[in-house]
């Protein structure tokens, strides 16, 4: 585990890029505070490292941004590979996860760092462990860009957290609603409008009740 606190996601006035705004109410964190967090995350994660070859395990898509940006921040060797993971199979359950992609590299006494772009009821960071760790790594540490503990239904914790966060549907930055939004280079809450307007049979969306989609609107 390590010491640091992640860092409150409020506290920020910027304004939402007018090309975004009829779809993003408001930043929650800019590219420039995620930039320095990342920083700091990096310097844990070396000190945590030193001395072994990591292999880190990125979860795609929500990564993308959260991977090139961290590992550019790592003075450390390392060796980089996929999971893919998805919760959209036609006629799923919500929360019903499918593997997509495994990974190539053999981690079995290897050191692993687990990278996902937000920790929420703790279903996928669960699955994905167990799955890790039946391939008999030496360690593996969990690290993610957003927490947001409020919503936990597993008792699961990441080591490394870059920002918790209320309970607000967020985009950008690589996170996804109905696969739009990924390349804004911040985290933003999504107007509750995108939300009654579009129908989708994602998981995200049926996530969302109104009551939740009226708590976005009211912060
Ligand atoms: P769980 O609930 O399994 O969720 O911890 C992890 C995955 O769910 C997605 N997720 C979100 N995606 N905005 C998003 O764009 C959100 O607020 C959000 N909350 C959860 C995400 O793919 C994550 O890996």
């Amino acid at each position: 585990m390590n010491s640091s606190t992640p860092t409150s996601a409020f506290a920020n006035t910027a304004r939402v890029p007018a090309r975004w705004r009829p779809d993003v109410e408001r930043v929650l964190i800019t590219q420039g505070r995620i930039r320095n967090r990342l920083r700091i995350l990096a310097r844990e994660i070396e000190r945590d490292f030193i001395g072994s070859e990591m292999v880190v395990v990125s979860l795609l898509n929500g990564t993308v941004m959260l991977l090139a940006d961290l590992v550019r921040c790592l003075s450390l060797p390392l060796r980089l590979d996929f999971i893919g993971v998805s919760s959209y199979g036609a006629g799923t359950e919500s929360g019903e996860l499918i593997f997509t992609k495994d990974l190539r590299l053999d981690v079995r006494g290897r050191d692993v760092l687990l990278v996902d772009d937000i920790l929420d009821t703790g279903r996928t960071m669960t699955r994905v462990l167990e799955r890790l760790t039946a391939l008999g790594p030496r360690r593996i540490r969990t690290c993610v860009l957003l927490d947001k503990p409020s919503r936990r239904i597993k008792s699961i914790q990441a080591d490394y957290v870059g920002f918790e966060i209320p309970d607000v549907f967020v985009v950008g930055y690589g996170l996804d609603f109905a696969e739009r939004y990924r390349n804004l280079p911040f985290v933003g809450v999504l107007h509750p409008d995108i939300y009654s307007h579009k129908q989708t049979g994602t998981r995200r969306l049926s996530r969302l009740n109104p009551p939740e989609a009226m708590k976005i609107s009211a912060l």
